[in-house]
């Protein structure tokens, strides 16, 4: 298919919700006064086209919106549990299922659970995404970025960048010792890696690996079905089979799944863990029971729980995920016509801008990315979000800013939410910025919260002192 054209939208609009229209001034004044220059401190209402996340901002269909109200509010083995673990057993085949209330309470359960030793466990991966960092931190691990050295090339047009380089993974293991890696994590797509895929290839030979040293595989499963349709359309061998034997065979290889359902699960809030383990399903639900809940329903309504179970075959839909890459792919194959630097190819869910390239004269402590989310915003109303320095915070042992491995403006883009002519909107809006980059200022902090600073930082405009 073309890059710059896609299908039409395999669904029609049956509820609309009116988009915020805002002046130029009036988006100076908020941002500046109200917001203290911090996208995230932007009232929605302010904010035309909202490209901060892709996570839990999907529109659900009209079968999920009928599950809800066929929602089972037991307290437990409710029929929408019922439903759910048949269907998750189906898709990923595997025999125990436990929900979460989100990605992160998932990824608490599994964490704390696999991680107890007195040593400090070694977590190998393809870039942990940073709640996944948080909580091996938190259960006391460390964790190892083994990506390929691909995924470190944003122009090359290699098409699986998010595959884990199993040399490295080798030598990460023999490192820390057999006894102290409880676990290996493949996060599909990478997040952390501008979304980019994980080929059928790599998620064989890592599980071959992992099996040689007796060490479980999990996947971080929260964009499984759009990595599936990359496999389809990307990799060879693949093509005539659907996307449910893609994903059955992707889990085949693994030992069990944790997954914040926000994503590829359609619904608005969720998680999921999946395994195969008797004893290690036993000990999550005991877990799940003090953290999350009953463990037929981990912190869900029943209602939740009841739309996930067809959000999750949903996403698995062919006509929508040719719908859904072909939106990225367009947003950003438009970009790149326009001369605006983007991480390329596209990956699954969001369009990653390389400020390091657009603005190579604006220094890493003038904050670039800031400077260019915040001008996407004054420029169009549409909210954006800095993928970089203030994102990588500092490194809590010697206080330095850590130095993140690209300066991005990430665009992520909500399921069956946006038409075509949003995204052209978005392209013009970003296109001027980009036009006018050498007139940006640079940032300075003018509060700094000690973790997770990106969410809660104040930020003060710099006059930007030009080397010529
Ligand atoms: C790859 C990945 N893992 C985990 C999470 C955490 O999920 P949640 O936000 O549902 O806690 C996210 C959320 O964006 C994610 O992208």
């Amino acid at each position: 298919m073309p890059e710059i054209s896609y299908p039409f939208e395999p669904f029609k609009i049956k509820a609309v919700e009116k988009v915020p229209i805002t002046k130029r001034e009036e988006r100076e004044k908020i941002l500046w006064k109200y917001a203290k220059g911090n996208i995230f401190n932007v009232p929605a209402r302010k904010i035309t086209i909202d490209l901060l996340t892709d996570s839990g901002t999907g529109a659900m269909s009209d079968e999920q919106w009928a599950a809800i109200m066929r929602g089972d509010e037991s307290y437990a083995s409710s029929k929408s549990w019922e439903e759910l673990n048949r269907t998750a057993q189906k898709i990923f085949g595997m025999p125990y299922v436990l929900p979460a209330h989100q990605g992160r309470g998932a990824e608490h359960l599994v964490l704390t659970v696999l991680l107890e030793s007195d040593k400090r466990p070694v977590v190998p991966g393809n870039g942990h995404f940073d709640t996944t960092s948080g909580h091996i931190q938190w259960a006391g691990g460390v964790g190892v970025d083994c990506i390929c050295d691909e995924a470190l090339d944003p122009e090359s047009d290699s098409p699986f960048k998010g595959d884990i380089d199993p040399d490295k993974l080798t030598r990460a293991i023999e490192d820390a010792g057999i006894d102290n890696v409880p676990l290996v994590i493949l996060t599909i797509t990478a997040n952390t890696a501008a979304g980019q895929p994980v080929s059928m290839n790599c998620i064989r030979e890592i599980s071959k690996v992992c099996k040689g040293y007796e060490i479980p595989l999990f996947f971080d499963a929260a964009r499984f079905s759009e990595n599936a349709y990359f496999i389809k359309t990307r990799e060879e061998g693949y093509r005539e089979k659907s996307i449910p034997e893609i994903v059955l065979e992707m889990f085949s290889y693994v030992d069990g799944a944790m997954m914040s359902s926000k994503k590829d699960g359609l619904v608005n809030i969720g998680g999921l863990i999946v395994c195969r383990d008797e004893e290690l399903y036993r000990k999550l639900a005991t877990m799940a029971t003090l953290f999350e809940g009953f463990p037929t329903y981990g912190g869900q309504a029943g209602r939740d729980i009841a739309a996930l179970a067809v959000g999750l075959r949903e996403g698995m839909d062919e006509h929508y995920l040719t719908w859904r890459i072909g939106q990225t792919r367009y947003l950003g194959a438009r970009l790149r016509k326009a001369g605006v630097p983007i991480f390329w190819p596209t990956g699954g869910h969001a369009v990653y801008l390389n400020i390091t390239k657009a603005m190579p004269d604006m220094p890493r402590k003038l904050y670039p990315g800031i400077a260019f989310q915040n001008a996407v915003y004054i420029e169009g109303g549409v909210r954006v979000c800095e993928i970089g320095t203030i994102l990588a915070g500092r490194d809590p042992e010697t206080g330095k800013e850590r130095t993140a491995r690209f300066e991005f403006v990430r665009m992520a883009i909500p399921r069956r939410v946006y038409t075509q002519t949003q995204m052209d909107y978005v392209v013009d809006t970003v296109t001027a910025v980009y036009e006018k980059r050498d007139e940006l200022k640079g940032i300075r902090l003018t509060y700094e919260p000690p973790v997770l600073r990106h969410f809660t930082a104040e930020y003060a405009e710099v006059e930007l002192v030009r080397n010529n």
